[in-house]
């Protein structure tokens, strides 16, 4: 496996494979888990060489703390990346992505104002200026993302269509704690006791999963949030159920692929979670 720093020298490693060559990239922020390990392994089954990048990108987070606090395991990163048969690492500093302070400010036509949007103003911008840039940089054919970041992954393909990237998108489903609890680098972050209840936030998707149809949109919402902080330790952000496809928020069921979305505090940890809703 091999571990580089600039874009020189990744591009030297990806030119001199053979142009027939499928490339996989998997973009990540590090503090991999099994999660992260399961786009590697879709990624391996569908391409010859994989590469990944682990940037902890300064323009997705709009809380100066949280980009601070974010996890940081680069040793554990690549020794999990080598376990999986990756190709590649590339983990650039701040300067070899951001040479300039140029923006590409993509319209994103609304999907960026609802939920993650809503809540967290300018993150989607700093996404897609990251997966743009990198996807620049490495030119994969095809890139792998999780459904556990469902806005995310609707974005990126958006991005894709808008700029014309010859890149194929694959969304992958979202890997869970043996207790459901979604995994993600913030996992580490939880106390004891935050980590002792956060199951909850899948046990209400699942029982609002469940009930739609049987009961009204706003109902199902109310009773999720009435679930998930009936411990007195999370807090609900926000919950949404929306159209999978223009992620417009619902008030009534439609025949269509529904997603369900929460956002929850544990303390200063914010989770995110969603389940597929198929009518
Ligand atoms: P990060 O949070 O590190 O996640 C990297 C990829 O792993 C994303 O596509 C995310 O959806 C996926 N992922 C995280 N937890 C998962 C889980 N439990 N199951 C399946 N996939 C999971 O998302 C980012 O980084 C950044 O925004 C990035 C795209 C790298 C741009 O900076």
């Amino acid at each position: 496996m091999r571990v580089v720093e600039s874009v020189l020298d990744l591009r030297a490693i990806l030119d001199n494979y053979n142009t027939n060559k499928v490339i996989g990239f998997v973009p990540t922020m590090g503090a991999l888990h099994n999660g992260h390990c399961s786009l590697i392994r879709a990624a391996k089954q569908k391409c010859d060489v994989v590469v990944t990048s682990i940037f902890v990108n300064p323009t997705q987070f709009n809380d100066k703390t949280d980009l601070e606090k974010y996890p940081r395991t680069l040793n554990e990163d690549l020794a999990k990346l080598e376990k999986e048969g990756c190709d590649v690492v590339f983990v650039p500093s701040v300067e070899e992505i951001y040479p300039d302070n140029s923006s590409l400010s993509l319209d994103l036509e609304g999907l960026d104002k609802v939920m993650e949007g809503e809540f967290r103003p300018g993150h989607f911008d700093g996404v897609v200026e990251v997966v743009n840039r990198l996807f620049n940089i490495v030119k994969p054919n095809f890139a792998f993302f999780g459904e556990k970041d469902f806005q995310q992954l609707s974005i990126i393909r958006f991005m894709v269509k808008k700029l014309n990237h010859d890149i194929q998108i694959i969304g992958c489903p979202i890997l869970r704690e043996e207790d459901g609890l979604a995994m993600s680098s913030r996992n580490t972050l939880l106390t004891e006791e935050h980590r002792s209840v956060s199951p909850v936030i899948f046990k209400a998707l699942t029982n609002a999963k469940n009930n739609i149809g049987k009961f009204a949109v706003e109902d199902i919402k109310n009773e999720l949030v009435a679930q998930i902080e009936d411990n007195g330790l999370l807090k609900v952000e926000y919950v949404d159920i929306v159209n999978s496809a223009t992620l417009k928020s619902l008030s009534n069921w439609i025949d269509e692929p529904m997603n369900i979305c929460v956002a929850v505090f544990a303390g200063k940890v914010r989770l995110i979670d969603n389940l597929k809703l198929n009518y």
